[in-house]
């Protein structure tokens, strides 16, 4: 894909000339902004609500920073907050190989100044039953892949974290086989809801949130969504992913949201919210089943989970 000069928007510039795009509409709505909007990121709460579901709420920086997963940095839902404070995500290269006809290696933010970033609201709901609604900034899968090049032989896209146990403690130990890996079919991965998420609230990931970049799949469960990656691999066969290697009763390759399928040991019918009381009813693909169920209408979704 060739990016016109103009659509080019180094993240240093984007910081300061923000654009707002509603994550299920994805149109740019090109709001012209006041100046100094992102030198307090609660300030712009109000702004990004404006782009929100009925009946969703953002959830606040402080909540999305201390409630995380991230093995790497131990299993407690405060560890990553605690224990990723050495990690080191500048400077950052991805590799992008495997059945492509531009194999490459990015520096992180020569990237960024090929790539034209968004803002999008989008709902992270994760497989113990708890969800949020993060306002992430990052850009489209697609434009990464339509820079790669992939063959037509490519049919999967297998992403792999940062293997470095001098700074993230966890690597060290044998609490989950490293690095960790996901994958994506081509059609999910080319979905213009998957999106590559450089910040959050007007500000770049923290290390807890998968620094420097990290994906974001929407109607699926929050292990998709993989930290800190640097590596993208096109390939003919479907990738394993950490948690299907660990346990492939519990933790299909498809991973989408169905509240209609339990868990081997829990409910997937409700959820909560972080920051509420009383739960909620879990929709399918997580509320975003206009935009993709059409990728898995001749698939047994209790089959295929
Ligand atoms: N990526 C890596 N590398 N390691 C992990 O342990 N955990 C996943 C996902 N990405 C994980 C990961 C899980 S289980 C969830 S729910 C989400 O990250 C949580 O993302 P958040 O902490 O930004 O909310």
């Amino acid at each position: 894909m060739k990016i016109p000069n103009s659509e080019i928007t180094p993240y240093e510039l984007y910081l300061n000339r923000r654009k707002f795009i509603k994550s299920t509409v994805l149109a740019s709505i090109g709001a012209s902004l006041p100046k100094g909007l992102n030198a307090n990121h609660s300030d712009n709460s109000e702004i990004y609500n404006a782009y929100l579901d009925e009946g969703d709420e953002l959830n606040k920086f402080s909540e999305i920073t201390t409630y995380n997963n991230f093995y790497e940095f131990w299993s407690g839902k405060g560890d990553p907050a605690k224990y990723s404070k050495d990690f080191k995500p500048e400077p950052w290269t991805i590799s992008v190989d495997g059945l492509v006809n531009k194999p490459k290696t990015f520096d992180f933010d020569d990237l960024l100044k090929k790539i034209t970033i968004e803002d999008r609201v989008y709902r992270l709901r994760c497989v113990e039953a708890w969800s949020m609604v993060i306002p992430w900034q990052g850009f489209p899968l697609s434009a990464l892949i339509n820079i790669a090049e992939p063959l037509s032989s490519a049919k999967f896209v297998k992403f792999e974290t940062i293997f470095r146990p001098t700074e993230m403690p966890a690597q060290s130990t044998g609490l989950l086989p490293w690095p960790y890996v996901e994958g994506l079919r081509m059609d999910e991965a080319m979905n213009p809801l998957t999106l590559l998420s450089t910040g959050l609230y007007g500000h770049k990931l923290p290390n807890q949130n998968g620094a420097p970049i990290r994906l974001v799949v929407p109607w699926k469960y929050g292990f998709k969504s993989i930290k800190s990656i640097t590596k993208i691999s096109f390939t003919e066969s479907r990738p394993v992913s950490t948690w299907q290697s660990l346990a492939p009763h519990e933790y299909g390759f498809y991973s989408n949201v169905n509240p209609n399928v339990d868990h081997p040991r829990w409910s997937q019918s409700t959820e909560r919210r972080i920051g509420e009381f009383k739960r909620r009813k879990t929709l399918m693909y997580n509320g975003y089943e206009k935009e993709v169920s059409y990728m898995y209408k001749d698939l047994d979704l209790k089959k295929f989970f």
